[in-house]
This record gives structure tokens, C-alpha cells and sequence, in this order.
């Protein structure tokens, strides 16, 4: 593919500071003249944004691991097809955050369903494609998930502050943020090893600092690896 553009995602643990970092790349390539474009799993396209609220609502009880596996396969693999895949083959930069690693951190590690399984399920469902490159944000997992905790329940506040969020009222994020902090050891853990296993694609971020500290470590890094114009 002659116009082939470029696929950059975003991991870490909750609340590392993803999402700013995504929308400060973003800018920063834009005013460089690139075409970007944001999104986020699980969501990313209408059916996937719905599949999204099941996972992530605190009122889904007792889904099983497998079938929750499965939900962040089927989000992906609508996501690929519907944005990815076409925005690649345009020419353009795919800015995502979360993609398989997460699948790979949180269901294979953290939920004990194994690296193998998730792999393989990547293979099948999503053709196997790779990003070219994976920013991996580290911070210290107990700050990180504090954060996305207190995020949310802020968030749920004012969702129940404005009568008219009657949709928002519905729905929270906060499922796995009340996950145990076993849970998420096994998560940074499983980050670790995949981020071991494939260094040439997986570049880990200092994201203790400032943002602005960390948007200069990271485009330092986009610009070496990608050689993109920033
Ligand atoms: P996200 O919106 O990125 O949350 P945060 O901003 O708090 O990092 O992701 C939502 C949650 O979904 C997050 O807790 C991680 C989880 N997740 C998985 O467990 N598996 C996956 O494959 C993906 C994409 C996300």
C-alpha cells in the first residue's frame, strides 16, 4: 500500500494520563499539517460506543471473564473495520487509546484468561494488525487508579447535578476501577511483559511528571521512531 499511514496507540494503567496525552499529540501533529484522527477502545464507532456502556457500567454484575474478553474483541473488531483500516489506507494517523495489549494486560493477566488466548483471538478477529507504534504511559499504580477513581465520581456528580443527563444518569465507567489492587498488579505486571517482549514496538513513558514534561518525552519519541514530521 503505497499511502499507508500510521497506527499509534496509547496504553497504561487508569488513570495515567492517556486521554490528555492523546489529545496533545494530536494537536501537535495537526499543526505540523497531518491528518489524525482520535478514538478509543472499547468504543470508537456507534455499536462499539454501546458495547462500551456494557462493559463499563458498574450496574453490569457477573459477566464472565470469557464473555467480557469476547466484548472487547467484538468493539475492536467493528472498530478496525468501520475506522482503523480505512483511516490507514487513506494515508492518515490513527491516534487510538487502548487497543489488544489492554485485552492482553487486563482480561489475559488480569483476569488470569492468558497471554496465549488473547493472542490468539487478535490473530482471528483482528487480522493481526500491529500498531507501529505503542506509547506505554508508566506511572505508580496506586496514584493512577486513585485518579480514575476520583475522575469518575466526579463525572457521575455532575451527570446527577444536570436534570438533564437523564442518559448519563444511567450509565457510570466505574466497573473496573473497582477492581482490587491485586487486580491491577497483575494488569502492570502483564504491561511489564508485553512491553519486554516487543521493544521495537512498545516505547515506555516516564508519565510521573507534568503533562507537558510527559507530551515532550513522548513527541521526542514519536519523532525518532516514526521520523514523522512534529
Ligand atoms: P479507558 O476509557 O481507557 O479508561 P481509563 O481512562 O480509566 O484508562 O478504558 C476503560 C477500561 O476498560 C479500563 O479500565 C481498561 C478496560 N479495558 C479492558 O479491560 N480491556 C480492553 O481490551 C480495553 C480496550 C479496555
Amino acid at each position: 500500500m503505497s499511502r499507508r499511514g500510521k497506527f499509534i496507540t496509547f496504553e497504561g494503567l487508569d488513570g495515567t494520563g492517556k486521554s490528555t496525552q492523546l489529545r496533545k499529540l494530536a494537536a501537535a501533529l495537526r499543526a505540523a499539517g497531518h491528518k489524525v484522527i482520535e478514538t478509543r477502545e472499547p468504543g470508537g464507532t456507534a455499536i462499539g460506543e454501546r458495547i462500551r456502556q456494557v462493559l463499563l457500567d458498574s450496574k453490569t454484575k457477573s459477566l464472565s471473564p470469557i464473555a467480557e474478553m469476547s466484548l472487547m474483541f467484538a468493539a475492536r473488531a467493528q472498530h478496525i473495520s468501520e475506522v482503523i483500516q480505512p483511516a490507514i489506507e487513506r494515508g492518515e494517523i490513527v491516534l487510538c487509546d487502548r487497543f489488544t495489549d489492554s485485552t492482553e494486560a487486563y482480561q489475559g493477566y488480569g483476569r488470569h484468561l492468558g497471554s496465549g488466548n488473547v493472542l490468539k483471538l487478535h490473530q482471528i478477529l483482528c487480522g493481526g494488525l500491529q500498531p507501529d507504534l505503542t506509547l506505554l504511559l508508566n506511572v505508580d499504580p496506586g496514584r493512577s487508579v486513585a485518579r480514575a477513581r476520583l475522575r469518575n465520581r466526579r463525572a457521575a456528580q455532575a451527570a446527577r447535578a444536570d436534570s438533564k443527563a437523564k442518559s448519563a444518569q444511567r450509565t457510570d465507567e466505574n466497573r473496573f476501577e473497582q477492581e482490587t489492587s491485586a487486580f491491577f498488579s497483575r494488569v502492570r505486571e502483564g504491561y511489564e511483559k508485553i512491553a519486554a517482549r516487543e521493544p521495537q514496538r512498545i516505547a515506555v513513558i516516564d508519565a510521573r511528571g507534568t503533562p507537558n514534561e510527559t507530551h515532550r518525552r513522548l513527541m521526542e519519541v514519536v519523532r525518532q521512531k516514526l521520523n514523522l514530521r512534529a
